[in-house]
């Protein structure tokens, strides 16, 4: 994006990290710091630390940090030019206006404000006499309350088959818009007319809080039981789920995932306020993506019949694949939440909840599946592969259930699987216990970061090359005392980069700060800088420090150098040689 980095200097002056991240997390003050728990993993003591005199957050925990715009990134889930118009709306700038898709920008505007406006008009039917039934169905039939009903927006499409073309048009929107937004069909001899018609409807709000599309449900029982909105250049079915606006928030640590938009409006209303939906298709591995963004743990409610099943499995692996921890909710006297509340009340879902610890239900199942166990070669591949998913199990009373469950299954006695787990569990630690001793063996791993990608091939160099960089951070009249530094003889090149890319802010007249710099580099980078820029530097002698620091750069540089240059003499030696052999 095209941004000004004279704007970006300016609203970092008025958005202070300490002022922003408080409206998300409560924090304590604790010397020239504050902590509080973090938002992006669940846990019970604060790790989540800011620095008001950096700009900048990290979490010791989860490893996240950044700056200002980096939170609003991750927090609310957008990317780097929506986090700045977020943080301009609330400082109350105005963006300067963005040269290219500035015209996809405002199309997209204009649907997403005729989506709140029908969203708007169907909530004001129910409060009309043509929303009568809608009233009926959603606060007889299905028990809502009016808090629910209110705070999810629910309305209701009228009878009738241009209810909200009309109600559309007197706010001054074109049918042409109308069908771009979903909201109209045209039939094929061209007339256009409401694609809801009589049916309760649900606005789906994304995570800015936008209402991008709608889901409608009948009455009675005919069909289509659902409508959903088409995907527009607003929606995307495959990269929303519904409620997840809300569900972000909550402080349950793991979020609910249900198969229909009636599950999950009873469990947040039955105060499971963790509860989402995907819209009428199957997971995908973005809605995964975007879940591991606000829960570390899934838990999947899907129906009990076998559609749902065998939805549950294939979720099970997307939601695995991002380092989620999943587990299965296994109902029973219901077909869905939705039903099982109804019946049995939230405290009974509670303990359901409390009981799908994990998934190794269905895990053994899966790999049951693989085998046939009337045969006694594949019993014993089965064993092998259960074994190791037993050993996992934290808790000697689950391992000694499931144990005996596989043993039957495979028809030996449970004190044979009970012995074969023993004996992995103790391969399982000896291989931890050498980990953790070559880890402690060789301490500077800790100062590696953490992403395999970003590792540091000098360390020495690398050390310092952290050291010029908090120096400059905390005074950048150092960097006056650099001019001889070249960002290209750091070892690491992301800190060359963020090394010239503030050496030149400070040469435009800029503000010297990392936070500043979030359009440039990627959020990993971003948290392991945030780690290094937090950990203390003194400026006693800060010029003395600097000029320690370039010395080993230089010096580091010069040895790489002079290596390649010895390999290359080698390379042309080892050529005249070859040369030679070959009687040239
Ligand atoms: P279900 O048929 O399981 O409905 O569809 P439900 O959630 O139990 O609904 P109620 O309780 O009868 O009202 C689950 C989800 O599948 C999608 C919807 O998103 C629904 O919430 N679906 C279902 C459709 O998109 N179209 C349909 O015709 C049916
Ligand atoms: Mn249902």
């Amino acid at each position: 994006m095209a941004v000004p980095a004279q704007f970006i200097d300016e609203l970092m002056a008025r958005c202070d990290i300490a002022d922003v991240v408080a409206d998300y997390v409560p924090l304590t003050r604790k010397g020239g710091s504050l902590w509080g728990c973090c938002p992006f993993h669940s846990e019970r003591t604060p790790s989540f630390h800011v620095v008001p005199e950096r700009q900048m957050y990290k979490c010791f925990g989860c490893g996240k940090g950044g700056g200002v715009i980096n939170f609003i990134m991750e927090i609310e889930n957008l990317s780097y030019p929506d986090a700045v118009r977020f943080l301009a709306k609330r400082a109350g700038l105005q963006v300067p206006e963005e040269r290219g898709d500035g015209g996809f920008r405002k199309k997209r505007e204009r649907l997403l404000s005729l989506n709140k406006e029908a969203a708007r008009y169907f909530h004001s039917v129910l409060h009309s006499p043509a929303g009568q039934a809608g009233v009926e169905y959603l606060f007889g039939k299905r028990k809502l309350s009016k808090a629910t009903v209110t705070r999810f927006g629910l309305g209701m499409a009228p009878e009738g088959w241009d209810k909200l073309i009309t109600a559309m048009a007197a706010k001054g929107y074109e049918k042409g818009e109308l069908l771009e937004a979903g909201l109209v069909v045209r039939s094929k001899e061209g007339r256009v007319y409401d694609r809801f018609r009589n049916r309760v409807m649900f606005p789906i709000i994304d995570l800015r809080g936008d209402v991008i599309g709608f889901g409608g449900r009948v009455l009675d029982d005919s069909t289509p039981k659902y409508l959903n909105s088409p995907d527009t250049p607003v929606f995307n079915k495959g990269r929303n789920l519904f409620a997840l606006n809300i569900a972000k928030r909550t402080r349950l640590g793991r979020i609910i995932l249900t198969e229909g938009y009636m599950d999950t409006l009873s469990l947040h209303q039955a105060g499971f306020d963790c509860a989402v939906a995907s819209l009428g298709t199957a997971l995908t591995p973005d809605h995964a993506q975007l879940l591991s963004r606000y829960t570390k743990e899934v838990v999947i409610a899907y129906d009990g019949d076998g559609a749902g099943v065998s939805a549950a499995q294939r979720a099970i692996g997307l939601l695995e694949k991002t380092g989620m921890k999943v587990r299965v909710l296994r109902m029973k006297g219901a077909k869905d939440p939705d039903e099982f509340i109804g019946k049995y009340g939230p405290e009974a879902f509670a303990k359901l909840l409390d009981q799908s610890e994990n998934h190794i239900e269905y895990r053994i199942d899966q790999v049951k599946g693989k085998y046939d166990l009337t045969d006694d070669a594949q019993r014993v591949e089965f064993l092998k592969e259960a074994v190791p998913i037993l050993a996992q199990l934290p808790s000697p009373a689950e391992r000694e259930i499931y144990g005996a469950r596989c043993a039957e299954m495979a028809g030996v006695t449970a004190e044979v699987v009970a012995q074969e787990v023993k004996r992995e569990r103790s391969r399982l630690s000896w291989k931890a216990k050498k980990q953790q001793e070559r880890r402690d063996l060789t301490p500077a791993v800790q100062l590696q970061p953490k992403e395999r990608a970003l590792r540091y091939d000098n360390l020495r160099s690398a050390r310092a090359e952290e050291g010029v960089l908090r120096l400059v951070i905390l005074d950048p009249e150092l960097f006056g005392s650099t001019a001889a530094l070249d960002p290209e003889h750091f070892s690491a090149p992301l800190l060359g980069k963020v090394f010239r890319l503030l050496r030149e802010r400070w040469t435009n007249g800029l503000t010297v700060s990392l936070a500043a710099l979030a359009g440039e580099l990627e959020p990993t980078e971003m948290s392991h800088l945030s780690g290094v820029l937090t950990q203390p530097e003194s400026l006693q002698n800060g010029a003395r420090a600097m000029r320690d620091y370039i010395e080993i750069i230089e010096t580091e540089a010069e040895k790489r150098r002079l290596a390649g240059e010895s390999d290359e003499l080698l390379a042309m030696q080892k050529k005249l040689l070859e040369k030679k052999a070959y009687g040239g």
